[in-house]
């Protein structure tokens, strides 16, 4: 049986990550390690949590102790490194904390798996999760490649940008075994509900304003969370020693335009008058050293493994709409006094 560490799991793409390998491989031990912050919430696996193979620690990736002493107790086999603080406006706030957790965090973790492969890594994996925007911002034209050089421009890319090459270093320097991926924007169910769309659907349901950074004309690649896992799994079993694999959705969109969109689905679903939802769009006061556009070229991936995104992105709004509107506990559970808080101190700003 091998061992798998999850770190992360409890958050969007972790949950959607453990969920597929609890499932899908039942003679792994599925180990998630998760701080449980705002953006953890064992709530999202509830529907896996009693299954034989999996296991849930409460613990800190920053505690370079805890971490050594996990990782010679279980002795993992691979580990799948997702925990992270993820939002960017939270990183301009407070960005010690994005430094702390995306490099130091990551940073024990290596060292941990260093420890216990040191002797023998056949077989072994330590793969590292990273973004698309620490490739730094496009203009209208062109796309990133995994070449592209790095520059990224808030603290959140630049503690992934770090870490990305922390990774890589102790690939080359200690032969661990490593891979990395780079994706685009991820949506879907369990996504916090600071981030665009999960925002947007959640202000939408209680007719609260859409805050729209600057004028909407920024630009992001969006990817179904379901196929970002499905990506996941097949990297971690069959990408290259040492490779960087980017994942992407083929899926552009403006700010505006995926909001306006999201607002008809969303006048339908909800049985309000067409264009009811557009008057809830807001401009608000532009995000500091806000990236223009991302946008993936994920032809590696796609010709090596196989992989492509399986939803088109209307089916997967329709999927994650729906997800939200049959969850409104979970929402209301997420959205407790702490991020109420939050809420009102980023967008009374201006
Ligand atoms: P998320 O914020 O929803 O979840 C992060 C999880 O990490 C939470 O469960 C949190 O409790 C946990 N965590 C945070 N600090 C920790 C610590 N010190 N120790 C242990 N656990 C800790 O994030 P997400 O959107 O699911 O992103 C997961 C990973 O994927 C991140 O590494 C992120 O950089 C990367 N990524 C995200 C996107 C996206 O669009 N969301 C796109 C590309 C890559
Ligand atoms: P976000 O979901 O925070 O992801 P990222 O910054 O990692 O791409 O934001 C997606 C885009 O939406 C980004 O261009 C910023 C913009 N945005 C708004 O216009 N209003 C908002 O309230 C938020 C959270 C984001």
């Amino acid at each position: 049986m091998r061992t798998i560490l999850i770190t992360g799991g409890a958050g969007f793409i972790g949950s959607h990550v453990v969920r597929l390998f609890v499932n899908k491989y039942p003679e792994y031990r599925i180990v998630n390690l998760d701080a449980l912050t705002y953006a953890g919430n064992l709530e999202n696996l509830k529907d896996i949590d009693t299954q034989s193979n999996y296991e849930f620690v409460k613990g800190d990736i920053n505690d370079s102790s805890f971490v050594n002493t996990l990782f010679s107790n279980y002795q993992f086999d691979g580990v799948l490194h997702l925990a992270a603080e993820s939002h960017v406006d939270r990183s301009i706030s407070d960005p010690m904390s994005f430094i702390m957790t995306n490099i130091v965090g990551t940073v024990n973790l290596l060292n941990g798996a260093r420890a216990i492969w040191s002797s023998n890594s056949d077989g072994k994996r330590f793969y590292h999760i990273s973004t698309d925007e620490v490739y730094g911002s496009l203009g209208k034209s062109g796309l990133f490649h995994e070449t592209t050089s790095y520059d990224p421009h808030s603290p959140y890319s630049a503690s992934k940008a770090s870490s990305d090459h922390l990774v890589r270093a102790y690939h080359d320097t200690y032969k661990l075994p490593i891979v990395i991926t780079n994706c685009s924007n991820n949506y879907g169910p369990n996504q916090f509900p600071e981030k665009l769309i999960p925002l947007a659907i959640h202000n939408i349901s209680t007719n609260k304003p859409i805050p729209i950074y600057g004028k909407g004309e920024n630009i992001r690649d969006w990817l179904y969370v379901e196929d970002h896992a499905a990506a996941i799994d097949l990297v971690f079993h069959k990408g290259r020693d040492g490779e960087t694999y980017n994942i992407g959705g083929h899926n552009e969109w403006t700010n505006i335009d995926l909001i306006k969109q999201l607002c008809k689905t969303m006048d339908s679903k909800l049985g309000r008058k067409p264009g009811t939802n557009e008057h809830l769009i807001t401009y608000v006061k532009d995000r500091a050293g806000h990236d223009l556009r991302y946008a993936i070229d994920s032809s590696k991936i796609e010709k090596e493994l196989g992989w492509k995104p399986s939803l088109q992105f209307e089916q997967g709004i329709e999927k994650t709409v729906d997800w939200y509107l049959a969850n409104p506990d979970w929402l209301e559970n997420v959205s407790s006094g702490a991020y109420e808080k939050y809420y009102d101190k980023q967008y009374n700003r201006r």
